[in-house]
């Protein structure tokens, strides 16, 4: 149980020249007021509660509920149980998705120890075991012991795009669940416009019309708002797996 109450508050509006993980907020501590970037999880994580205070409390976010009752839904559809998964958390942060997984086992896997630390700290029992690395730079032996989870469910919540997790760290965890392992992310609305040539967005599109995924849920909802109180739609998917990212997909994507 977190119950430590930071002190920060917002800019009076969220220009809208900002992008989204260029947004920031003043934290007031007792060596004075600094602004701390969204992005700068680190720093975040390393204070307990600041996390669950800002994103969840003042920002409403919804995702890793919605994400996870949507999994269950889809799973039920389909005569199955989230009781028989073995899920692969990918930017697993501090468990707040982890922890919200009645499955038989919950892997996370993060880039920063910062978040592990954080987790351990405050979700010990969210993931039978946290692995910290960096997604796109994924060696063969940690590869090979992930693989041995028998992993047949990736969640990603909260953590693509806007200079979060990148494609090469997405698709390389995407084949390491089974073929017709369960898939569930979520990303902004504008991923889906034509007009968005991000790679992840060229990948997400690829997604929903290949052979690589079966959508079986696709859904626009209130992520979280904004500081300045707009809401910030997103989709988050439920889908199944048929096949791996190939390389020559992956090759002719732009990496940001
Ligand atoms: C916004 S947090 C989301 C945390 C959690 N899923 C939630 O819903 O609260 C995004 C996480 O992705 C992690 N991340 C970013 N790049 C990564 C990479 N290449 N490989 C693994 N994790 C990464 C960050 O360290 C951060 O903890």
């Amino acid at each position: 149980m977190i119950n430590q109450v930071h002190n920060i508050s917002f800019p009076i509006s969220e220009p809208h020249a900002l992008d989204q993980d260029e947004a920031y907020f003043i934290l007031k501590e007792n060596d004075g007021q600094t602004k701390v970037r969204f992005h700068d999880y680190d720093r975040i994580y390393d204070r307990p509660g600041l996390y669950e205070q800002l994103f969840y409390q003042r920002l409403r976010c919804a995702s890793p509920r919605k994400a996870r009752d949507l999994l269950e839904k889809v799973l039920q559809d389909n005569r199955m149980d989230l009781s028989e998964l073995r899920v692969l958390d990918l930017g697993a942060g501090n468990g707040m998705m982890g922890e919200l997984l009645d499955a038989a086992r919950v892997i996370g896997v993060d880039i920063s120890d910062h978040a592990r630390l954080a987790c351990e700290r405050d979700r010990p029992d969210a993931y039978d075991a946290y692995y910290v690395t960096d997604m796109c730079h994924l060696d063969a032996e940690l590869a090979a012991e992930m693989k041995s989870w028998q992993l047949d469910c990736l969640t990603c919540i909260a953590a693509l795009g806007f200079g979060d997790i990148p494609v090469r760290a997405f698709a390389n965890t995407f084949n390491l669940i089974r073929p017709d392992g369960w898939v569930v992310f979520n990303i902004k609305e504008t991923f889906l416009q034509e007009s968005d040539r991000s790679g992840f967005s060229m990948l997400v599109k690829h997604l929903l019309v290949s052979d690589t995924l079966q959508v079986h849920h696709l859904e626009r909802y209130r992520h979280r708002i904004s500081i300045d109180g707009r809401a910030l739609f997103y989709y988050v998917l439920v889908g199944r797996k048929a096949s791996d990212i190939s390389a020559a997909v992956l090759d002719d994507l732009p990496l940001d």
